[in-house]
């Protein structure tokens, strides 16, 4: 994940910007609750290897 973004500049605000918008994608999906909060672990658990700026 580090390898695939070096270099991007992929800042705060990108990030929380991503962040809404996969909420609001997984919200529309109808995902359960229980399923999003998974979700949310996992990507959060990789921000520090995305966002550099
Ligand atoms: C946890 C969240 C994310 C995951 C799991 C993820 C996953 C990936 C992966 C696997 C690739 C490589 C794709 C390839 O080599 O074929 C990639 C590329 C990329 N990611 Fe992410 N990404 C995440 C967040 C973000 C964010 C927040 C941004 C920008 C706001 C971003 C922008 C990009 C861009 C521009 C590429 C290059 C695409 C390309 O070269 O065609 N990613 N991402």
């Amino acid at each position: 994940m580090k390898l695939s973004h070096k270099g991007m500049k992929i800042s705060e605000s990108d990030w929380a910007i991503f962040l809404e918008h996969a909420d609001a994608t997984m919200k529309a999906l109808q995902v359960p609750v229980g399923e999003c909060e998974q979700v949310v672990a996992f990507v959060l658990s990789l921000k520090d290897d995305i966002v550099e700026v």
